[in-house]
């Protein structure tokens, strides 16, 4: 393998409210990463169409996550954030990895199986193609690193599978143009941290999910500190108290899960919060979890409405951010058609 530049790439489906699984899983891990990382984050509609939506809500939607991008605090400028439609070359790339992924790697993705459920024969095609899309927004910029929850790593796996495959089909034509033994980069997933897999306030068997029906089930970003105080009061727990260490959250998986949020929001691990926590009851510790997430959370749902009200501001940065992902995403087009063999 060559040296890839190091760069980070990852993306969020504008698709209904975004929820602390989502900023906790995601969004504060691309935070932290653009001290260390040239980062380019996008907002996925062409994701977003595998499944109906209306589409005036899927413009306020699109706008939506890239206002809680600006709001938690990713500087456009010095890196890049845009919507995944106004650049072109990662549909183009996905067809061409279409080609190049087995129908059989696509079959096994749970997701997928989730997703669609007993209607499998009546699911859109995109549905079933979307990992593949996702492998080409990763590699249409080489990206070496992608910042994602614990659900996303077996599309990681799937797209680490076709850049290795691309790489061998056409070993001789990569060598031949000079880009040394491999074209793409195995795209590493950054899943760390206590908090990967954020579940249901109202089941603590199933993951905090923009499509639950009840509202109760997650903390939006946008709720305000009522909002966020009542959710957690009435968060499923268990009647034992808290555990003093972290193996006694074993088959208790709503303190697992409120401990989990607890350290992820602090910085701190499971046992510094167990150590604070551990021996008392719920109450004592869900005043604490309010407190601490009305702290973190509102004032980027403030910064979000704010944003809300200039929607040319937000739409500038989507274009400025597509112009410069463009120029990225050209060069590696460019060089994918000599290899595999187009006339351009
Ligand atoms: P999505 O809303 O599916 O576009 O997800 C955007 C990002 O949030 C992805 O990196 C997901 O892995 C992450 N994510 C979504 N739900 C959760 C959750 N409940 N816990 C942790 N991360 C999540
Ligand atoms: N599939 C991801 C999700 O549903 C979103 C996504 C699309 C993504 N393309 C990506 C994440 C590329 C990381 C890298 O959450």
């Amino acid at each position: 393998m060559p040296e890839f530049q190091p760069r980070v790439f990852s993306g969020v489906q504008p698709t209904g409210n975004l929820h602390l699984g989502n900023y906790l899983g995601a969004i504060t891990k691309f935070v932290a990463l653009q001290e260390t990382h040239d980062c380019i984050y996008c907002v996925v509609d062409l994701h977003a169409i595998t499944v109906p939506q209306n589409p005036a809500e899927l413009k306020a939607s699109i706008r939506e996550v890239t206002a809680a991008f600006l709001a938690a605090g990713i500087d456009a400028k010095k890196h890049i954030v845009f919507n995944q439609s106004q650049v072109s070359e990662h549909a183009e790339l996905a067809w061409v990895l279409n080609c190049v992924a087995r129908l059989g790697w696509l079959t096994r993705m749970t997701q997928f199986k989730e997703k669609a459920g007993k209607d499998r024969e009546n699911v859109s095609v995109g549905l079933y193609a979307y990992p593949i899309l996702m492998a080409a927004d990763i590699l249409v910029y080489r990206a070496t690193h992608v910042p994602v929850g614990e659900d996303q790593k077996q599309h990681l796996e799937l797209a680490r599978d076709i850049a290795q495959k691309f790489n061998l089909d056409f070993g001789e034509e990569i060598v031949a143009l000079g880009h040394g033994d491999a074209f793409f980069p195995l795209p590493e997933p950054l899943i760390q941290g206590p908090a990967t897999r954020v579940m249901s306030l109202r089941d603590g068997t199933k993951k905090m999910s923009k499509s639950d029906p009840s509202d109760y089930s997650r903390i939006n970003l946008s709720d305000d500190a009522d909002t966020i105080a009542q959710k957690i009061r009435k968060a499923k727990t268990d009647p034992e108290p808290l555990p003093r260490e972290v193996e006694g959250l074993a088959k208790r998986p709503e303190a697992e899960n409120l401990v989990g949020i607890f350290a992820a929001l602090e910085g701190r691990s499971k046992a510094e919060v167990l150590e604070a926590y551990g021996g008392g009851n719920f109450s004592t510790f869900k005043s604490a979890l309010i407190d601490l997430t009305v702290a973190k959370l509102t004032p980027i749902g403030e910064a979000m409405a704010k944003l809300a009200q200039d929607q040319a501001h937000i739409d500038a940065v989507l274009e400025d951010g597509a112009a410069r992902a463009r120029v990225l995403a050209a060069e590696t087009m460019k060089a994918v058609k000599d290899i595999v063999g187009f006339v351009r």
